[in-house]
């Protein structure tokens, strides 16, 4: 009886230390897709910063009156731009500057991405100005950006998970 009462007190306190042990491992490890995501914002957040730098950190400054080849985004502030890099662009592809960038020279659009990111934008504009208008009794703030198809991806999802 005394040995039985031991045995069951072992056990649980065997069980009680493996989930501990488990508990330890959801605190301590980081889900891998977290650091890829940390790893990309901070990626973004480094050259928003250095570009800033190359412009006088004057974010109220027109793009096109400090940039070489802003030839659709014209006419607002630097600050709204890079916005629109960071958490419009890349963000909602899921990928940093370098994806559409060299980002030692952001003028340059030798990277297809851009040339894509410049026609996906106009392609956006007609959905919500024209498209989207004509479908009868749709909301009237009713909207498409970047992140409705790609959220997070380079690829459009097809189907569901
Ligand atoms: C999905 C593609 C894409 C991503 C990702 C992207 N950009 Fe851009 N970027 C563009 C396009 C397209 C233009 C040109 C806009 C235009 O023609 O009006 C541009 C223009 C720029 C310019 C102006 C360059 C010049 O001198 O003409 C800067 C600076 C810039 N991007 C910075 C960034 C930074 C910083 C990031 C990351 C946080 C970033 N971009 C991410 C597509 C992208
Ligand atoms: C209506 C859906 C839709 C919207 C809105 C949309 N895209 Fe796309 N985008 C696609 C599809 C579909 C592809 C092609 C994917 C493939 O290659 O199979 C694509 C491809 C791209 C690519 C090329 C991906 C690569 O291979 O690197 C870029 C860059 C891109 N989109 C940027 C943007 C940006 C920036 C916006 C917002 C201004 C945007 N897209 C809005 C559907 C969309």
């Amino acid at each position: 009886m005394k040995n039985l009462l031991l045995l069951s007190f072992l056990s649980v306190f065997a069980i009680t230390l493996l989930s501990l042990d488990n508990q330890d491992t959801l605190n301590t490890h980081h889900n891998p897709s977290d650091s890829l995501q940390d790893s990309l914002e901070q990626d973004r957040k480094k050259h928003v910063a250095a570009v800033l730098k190359s412009v006088g950190d004057n974010r109220g400054a027109i793009a096109d009156s400090v940039f070489e080849d802003i030839q659709m985004l014209k006419g607002m502030p630097v600050g709204r731009l890079l916005a629109i890099m960071e958490f419009g662009y890349s963000k909602s592809l899921g990928v940093s500057c370098g994806h559409c960038h060299d980002v030692n020279n952001f003028a340059l659009s030798d990277k297809p991405q851009k040339e894509i990111a410049r026609e996906m934008s106009k392609f956006t504009r007609k959905i919500n100005l024209e498209l989207l208008k004509n479908i009868k009794h749709i909301s009237a703030d009713a909207t498409v950006n970047c992140t409705t198809c790609h959220r997070g991806n380079i690829k459009p999802a097809l189907n569901m998970p």
